[in-house]
């Protein structure tokens, strides 16, 4: 073994072969026998940081594990190349480019300089524009063309442009303008579209047209039709005054005919899936006010010091990616389901997909070669507890496990009666049943007759992680946005892959512009089209008409 091969294969490390061996010698064991063996437990397989708590003690590990995981950490400088990343590195090394998301939430005058350019001023100058354009819509300080107030947003995005600022409207609702329609427009579908402009008025309605790089099919397509819309109901002069901006590409801005003074940079350095916290969180400010968006931002900050800064046997992120990665590899699970026990946490799952898998979902490794291990897990989910009358059959008692993060809100912000215990009680009563499950002796033992025993067995013994914060105003939601996004990065950070790429959605977006050439043409003979390519669309154009 060469140590460039060590550098890069994470199974060559003597950590991995330990946490092998653990594995083994765990097999077989419980986590209902893992609690009732150790007592002491919740004092080494909880943990706090940032207003957020992470109860690992339903995980299927032992201290020894989490041990043996933070040696694995080491022996692959996780924490060195955490610092690289918050240095502003080029970690990002198929793209050479720094991963800043941190920046966006530094507080002003942390001084950063990366490849020249004093990211901390220029981060702070957009989010100065950005307070004083939200306070102006706000405010009817910033009117429509026929000098009407803003009454509706319409965020056009799709991707990172659209899950964070849908997900965080959804999330903070509660501290949003009640006097404001907030839209989210992604699909290429024109219903999309459609059923998101019905019912606004062009005179009340503003448009962010939110693309990093502006290139977007869906977003342009959607940005066209929308401008098309105020035009047709405003005249062509109208929309300066109904369309911003948010995107690193000013020339292309100003191509589509909007003003680049209404337009909101980033930067190269913010990943698609890691900038809600830039200006693509525009319309997320204009709904919760520039104080809130603060707010957002410490609370992301909070944990990225924390992550920074707390000891490796105390770092909330740096554990939860660990235990992703024993799952993962060691324990052979493919997928997590998260499951947020607050309605307003709806669009999280959703969120997390593209944090997760788009970030992790890779089979090289940094250097090209092939990897020999288990990369990013599949991660999907819904809210509890509509889950629970749904999905949750297959988590309790399906063949395959399913990891799961139960998260809970402590506080609610719409008490009525006792729902709220009702929902904490249901998300605390699905953690314990999943991970200690029942037996079929316990299961006789409640009178229930002896043919259907083996149907109410509840095998449990899946790992679930309790992830708590004590309400959910804006800084707790940066803090978990933030403690998922250095999970990731931990995550990708042991498997020597590259967390901030996404090449594998390059190809697909190609061969739509070719059949797309030919939906246009009408015709299906195109010779690069493949055999069951060429058949449907030859189907699709039959049954179009
Ligand atoms: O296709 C994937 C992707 O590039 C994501 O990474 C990104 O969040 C999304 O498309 C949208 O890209 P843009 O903001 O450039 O329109």
């Amino acid at each position: 073994m060469t140590s460039n091969q060590a550098a890069a294969d994470p199974t060559l490390t003597p950590a991995w072969a330990e946490l092998a061996a653990l594995a083994a010698a765990l097999d077989g064991t419980t986590i209902r026998a893992l609690c009732e063996g150790d007592p002491q437990r919740l004092d080494s397989l909880a943990w706090t940081g940032a207003g957020v708590s992470l109860d690992a003690t339903r995980q299927r590990v032992t201290p020894d594990v989490v041990a043996a995981l933070l040696r694995l950490a080491q022996e692959r400088d996780v924490l060195a190349r955490r610092d690289q990343m918050l240095a502003g590195g080029h970690i990002n090394v198929t793209e050479d480019r720094a991963v800043l998301h941190t920046a966006l939430r530094a507080p002003a005058g942390s001084a950063l300089v990366v490849d020249g350019q004093d990211v901390s001023a220029d981060v702070q100058d957009v989010l100065a524009r950005m307070s004083a354009f939200a306070d102006d819509v706000r405010s009817g300080a910033w009117m429509g063309a026929s000098g009407q107030r803003i009454s509706a947003v319409v965020n056009i995005g799709i991707g990172g442009s659209d899950l964070g600022p849908a997900m965080a409207y959804l999330a903070l609702r509660h501290f949003s303008d009640r006097d404001m329609t907030f839209r989210f427009v992604s699909n290429v579908d024109p219903t999309d579209m459609v059923e998101a402009l019905h019912g606004l008025d062009p005179a009340e309605t503003l448009v962010i047209v939110a693309s990093k790089t502006f290139t977007t099919l869906e977003t342009m397509s959607n940005a066209h039709a929308a401008r098309d819309w105020v035009v047709g109901a405003l005249g062509e002069d109208a929309v300066s005054r109904h369309f911003v901006a948010v995107s690193t590409n000013a020339e292309l801005v100003e191509r589509f005919g909007i003003d680049t003074a209404n337009m909101f940079g980033f930067w190269d350095w913010v990943g698609g899936r890691y900038s809600m916290d830039s200006s693509i969180g525009l319309s997320t400010m204009i709904a919760i006010g520039p104080a809130g968006f603060r707010d957002l931002l410490a609370g992301f900050h909070a944990m990225d010091v924390h992550f920074a800064s707390a000891p490796a046997e105390a770092n909330l992120p740096l554990l939860m990616g660990l235990l992703a990665v024993w799952n993962r590899n060691f324990l052979g699970i493919q997928m997590t389901a998260v499951l947020p026990y607050s309605q307003y946490l709806s669009r999280f799952p959703a969120y997390l997909q593209q944090l997760t898998m788009e970030s992790n979902g890779k089979s090289v490794r940094l250097d090209g070669a092939p990897v020999g291990y288990d990369t990013g897990a599949v991660f999907w989910g819904e809210p509890g507890t509509n889950g629970q009358h749904s999905f949750y059959q297959l988590l309790h008692q399906g063949t395959t496990t399913v990891a799961c993060d139960v998260i809970v809100v402590a506080r609610s912000d719409n008490p009525l009666g006792d729902q709220q215990d009702m929902l904490v009680a249901n998300a605390l009563a699905q953690a314990s049943v999943l991970s200690m499950g029942r037996t079929s002796a316990e299961v006789a033992a409640d009178g229930t007759p002896a043919a259907l025993v083996p149907h109410k067995v509840m095998p449990g013994n899946r790992p679930v992680s309790v992830i708590m914060v004590e309400s959910l105003r804006p800084h707790a939601l940066g803090a978990l946005v933030a403690l998922y996004e250095h999970s990731v990065f931990t995550q990708g950070a042991v498997w020597g892959i590259d967390s901030f790429d996404q090449w594998g959605v390059e190809l697909g977006k190609k061969v739509a512009m070719g059949i797309l050439g030919d939906l246009r043409a009408g015709s299906a003979d195109d010779p690069v089209l493949d055999g069951p390519t060429r058949a449907s669309v030859e189907r699709y154009l039959a049954m179009r008409g």
